[in-house]
């Protein structure tokens, strides 16, 4: 099977996140998620709390999977996955440095895997997932950019941090 995989933080998962995944629709038969648990990145969202979300956004789609990479490489992830394909979206040209490194790092890795960038729509140029916490926790209407289910958990976290304070 034409497989791949799109890994991320998505801290959280945005519609430029699923614009990315429909993309990668329309060229692979399959493609798993595949959320990073990352233990170096402070995340807002825990890594059950993202797989909830992906799980719940992605739902809509029969051909789409949702994993988590615990620890250890995405290169060996991939070669165990049977996939061919890393999938990443690239918004503007300053994403391109870093993903051009991983991109060849992972190839390094595993010869087979080729990473294919996608652009989202223009409209998701400036939605980022730290931009989307920021204005979220500070109170600001992100309905536009997330997934209603998303909105509801950033609205839960708010709340959470605000009865702390
Ligand atoms: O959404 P992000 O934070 O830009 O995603 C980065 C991610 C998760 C794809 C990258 O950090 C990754 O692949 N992590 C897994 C560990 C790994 O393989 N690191 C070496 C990458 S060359």
């Amino acid at each position: 099977m034409n497989k791949a995989i799109y890994p991320g933080t998505f801290d959280p998962f945005t519609n430029g996140h699923l614009d990315v995944l429909e993309r990668a629709l329309n060229i692979f038969e399959r493609v798993d998620v595949v959320i990073a648990e990352n233990s170096q990145k402070n995340t807002l969202f825990t890594v059950e709390e993202r797989l909830a979300m992906i799980q719940e956004v992605v739902s809509i789609f029969p051909n789409v999977g949702v994993d988590v990479l615990h620890d250890g490489l995405l290169a060996d992830y991939a070669r165990t996955a049977g996939a061919k394909a890393i999938v990443r979206g690239v918004r503007q040209v300053k994403d391109f440095e870093y993903e051009l490194q991983m991109s060849l790092l992972n190839r390094h890795l595993y010869p087979e895997v080729t990473t294919v960038f996608l652009m989202p729509n223009v409209k998701y140029t400036y939605v980022a997932s730290s931009i989307i916490r920021e204005v979220a926790m500070l109170g600001g209407d992100v309905s536009k950019f997330v997934h209603p289910y998303v909105l509801e958990m950033l609205g839960t976290k708010r709340d959470e941090r605000n009865k702390r304070r």
